[in-house]
């Protein structure tokens, strides 16, 4: 196989911290490499400075031409990367949501006067590029209206428009349905068919073995492991990850206590008629944990939406510890006792301009603890910051960075932190492993087996059905806006549940 990237010693520190040690990695055409560690490790920062959007301390990258001469490439120049052939699909998605799909497509590399000209040629070109991939957006709606699912093909697309020969795609599948992903590695292999070269970074260890033809592994900044798929099992990566085996949560069996929070036949509408709450009935009690699995977009947003107070019942009735909660707020669900793991850490966990201090104690901030006659205690929030950096393994630029510095994994430590430090009788757990390495995964699962034990309930919601038959201690399948009990832990029959097959 010919070679298509070189990367070459690049390393890369940001204040005290080395994202990146001196990492060397070749990619060949038609390859799909997979890029593994730990939350932190310092996937992204390779691939941005791949990307030309972080300048490296040291290294070198090469870049093989049209012709298969590798030249070297030029160093923080996005522009360059995109000429050269390199397309990244982010972590986070980028897209401008009031603009359609074909427009975010065209977006900076066609003219804005030349549009109208351009756009039945280049429309015409991203149909041959559809048919050929097999990855399929709806080019004339606004992309705000589209499905994450949707959104990502978009981003792909964008890349592909702009030929690239090196696809780099940051997390694809950490908010797809398992169908999905297979539908999206299915595409990514037809490309890669006709020479297309791919690193993708995950954490789904299933995924890596299916789809993956190499694997590289990062741990603290540098290469830590590099061999061929076929060569690896979970075992085998898990230990180069983390460097030891991983602990395996054991779940204890327990009896349930007083109810904690009941739903009555409780409605909320949702952006969606799909994702509204349709007369649901629900019972948590204290030492349990309720496992709401089923395909995202069911209602669970609305669901979770009710339990974080930013949505009232249309009709029915909420009672949170025996109190009936008419009028919801965030503020009023924290004071009866809620705690909530948002699934979109970046919009409604964190306040990304806030530092990391600032943030654990932000739902908190008319406490004593926090403030005094009107004035912060910086002290104390400092003194608060750096134990819970230690007791959650928070790990980044440190209590004063701000929070949108963290990566992934630890900003869910972050709120997992502001979440378990205040002993909530209610938790609300919406996706709150998706991202996560084994390693901070494990620790969330164990977080929330402590939280039971002390006697909270914890609402679930998950599309990872993994997830939810390791922790639940009941199952109830979400499925157009209605709420069914499920008394087997069966795979299978919980899946045609969830696809709405039986009822
Ligand atoms: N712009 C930045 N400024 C300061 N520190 C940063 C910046 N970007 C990343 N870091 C730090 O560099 C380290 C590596 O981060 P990186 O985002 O590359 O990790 P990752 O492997 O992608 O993790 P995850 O799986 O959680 O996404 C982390 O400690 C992170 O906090
Ligand atoms: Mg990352």
């Amino acid at each position: 196989m010919n070679k298509v990237l070189s990367l070459i010693g690049l390393s890369k520190h940001f204040g005290s911290v080395i994202a990146n040690d001196d990492v060397s990695i070749d990619l060949h055409a038609g390859e799909v490499l997979a890029l593994l560690g730990e939350n932190g490790a310092g996937k992204t920062t390779l691939m941005n400075m791949l990307f030309g959007l972080y300048m490296p301390d040291s290294g070198r990258i090469e870049v093989a031409d049209r012709d298969g001469v590798m030249q070297p490439q030029p160093l923080g120049h996005p522009q360059a990367a995109l000429e050269a052939g390199i397309g990244m699909v982010h972590q986070h998605f980028t897209l401008a949501e009031n603009l359609t799909a074909l427009e975010n497509i065209l977006l900076g590399s066609e003219n804005l006067l030349s549009w109208r000209y351009a756009r039945g040629a280049a429309r015409a070109k991203i149909e041959g590029i559809m048919q050929r991939s097999g990855l399929v957006a709806p080019l004339d709606e606004p992309v705000g209206q589209l499905s994450v699912g949707e959104r990502q093909r978009v981003e792909i697309l964008k890349a592909l428009y702009r030929d690239a020969r090196i696809l780099v795609l940051d997390e694809p599948t950490a908010v797809l349905t398992p169908q999905e992903a297979d539908t999206l590695f299915e595409n990514i292999g037809a490309m890669t068919k006709e020479g297309l070269s791919v690193i993708f970074i995950s954490h789904k260890l299933r995924e890596v073995l299916a789809f993956s033809n190499r694997i590289a592994v990062l741990r603290h900044g540098k290469l830590v492991g590099e061999m061929a798929t076929e060569d690896a099992d979970q075992r085998s990566i898990a230990r180069m990850m983390v460097g030891a085996d991983t602990p395996v949560t054991k779940r204890e069996g327990m009896a349930a206590g007083a109810p904690i929070l009941t739903l009555k036949s409780v409605s909320v509408h949702g952006k969606s008629a799909r994702e509204s709450l349709r007369s649901a009935d629900l019972t948590v009690h204290a030492h349990e944990i309720v496992g709401i699995a089923g395909v995202s977009g069911n209602g669970q947003s609305a669901l979770a939406a009710l339990l974080s107070g930013l949505a009232t019942p249309d009709s029915g009735e909420m009672v949170i510890n025996g109190t009936e909660v008419r009028r919801a707020s965030p503020s009023a669900m924290i004071a009866h006792g809620v705690g909530r793991i948002p699934e979109d850490r970046h919009h409604d966990g964190v306040v990304g301009a806030m530092n990391v201090a600032e943030n654990l104690v932000i739902e908190r901030l008319d406490t004593p603890e926090v403030q005094s006659r009107g004035f912060l205690r910086r002290d104390a929030i400092r003194a608060n910051a750096t134990r819970l950096s230690k007791d959650y393994d928070i790990r980044g630029p440190g209590i004063e960075a701000r929070a949108r510095l963290l990566s992934g994994g630890n900003l869910q430590k972050l709120i997992l932190a502001r979440v378990f430090e205040y002993a909530p009788d209610l938790i609300l757990a919406n996706q709150p492993i998706r991202g996560l390495d084994m390693g901070a995964a494990a620790e969330v699962a164990r977080r929330l087996l402590e939280a039971r034990k002390r006697g909270a309930g914890v609402v679930l919601i998950s599309e990872d059905l993994d997830e939810i038959l390791s922790l639940s201690d009941r199952i109830i399948v979400i499925h157009d806006g209605h709420l069914v009990e499920v008394e087997s832990h069966d795979r299978e029959e919980i899946g045609l549940i969830m696809a709405g097959e039986v009822a």
